[in-house]
């Protein structure tokens, strides 16, 4: 995806239109991205689907339960990272962001009503992320997938760093951004690899 022709500027657009195609397209490779927090005792990653990806702002855009971890470690610290690797094209992002909590408003009820009946399912069980089960209560589901809507979380993560890295033959290729408040670019340097 980098070449050596590319200005920061001009890759910078292939990456915003591969990030806006991955959040509408689970078999892109950037559909799928580990989100890293620091935890009381220590850093946490695990993955998440990238739903949406909006441009101007440079906002990457998640869907979680807010009984959850990662909830908490957020709302504690919001800083956080997240890293995207393509194995096919030899690409990987790093995002150093800020994350932002949506739980309520039109734009939080927009995007749960956009969500099939059998994803809403994923928010409506009754009890939180990472309770321990007791057998009977093993696979529990609720068939009323309303329920979730009061579990519903988007998470807006507002990138303030961004690395490239292109592997390649002839050698590799890295790329540096930083941002402002708003997500505008305001540094962007080739590095060393
Ligand atoms: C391929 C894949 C995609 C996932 N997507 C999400 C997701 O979009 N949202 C989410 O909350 N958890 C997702 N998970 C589950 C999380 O990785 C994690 O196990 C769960 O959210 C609990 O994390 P926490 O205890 O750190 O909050 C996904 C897991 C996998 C393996």
């Amino acid at each position: 995806m980098l070449n050596d022709l590319d200005s920061p500027m001009e890759a910078m657009a292939k990456f915003k239109s591969a990030l806006s195609e991955a959040a509408g397209r689970s078999s892109h490779a950037f559909h799928l991205m580990v989100l890293s927090t620091i935890g009381h005792d220590g850093p946490r990653s695990r993955m998440l689907v990238l739903r949406g990806f909006v441009e101007d702002r440079f906002d990457l855009i998640a869907y979680t339960d807010r009984r959850s971890e990662k909830v908490k470690e957020l709302t504690a610290n919001p800083d956080c990272a997240l890293h995207f690797w393509d194995a096919q094209r030899k690409v990987q992002i790093r995002i150093q962001a800020n994350a932002e909590l949506l739980v309520d408003g039109a734009e939080v009820q927009r995007l749960w009503d956009g969500i099939s009946d059998r994803g809403r399912g994923d928010y409506a069980a009754a009890n939180a992320p990472g309770t321990p089960l007791i057998s009977e209560s093993v696979g529990s589901w609720h068939s009323n997938s309303d329920e979730g809507r009061k579990h519903f979380c988007v998470l807006s993560f507002r990138a303030r760093r961004m690395d490239l890295l292109q592997l390649r033959r002839e050698g590799h290729m890295r790329l540096c951004f930083g941002f402002d408040e708003e997500g505008r670019v305001e540094q962007a340097e080739f590095v060393q690899a």
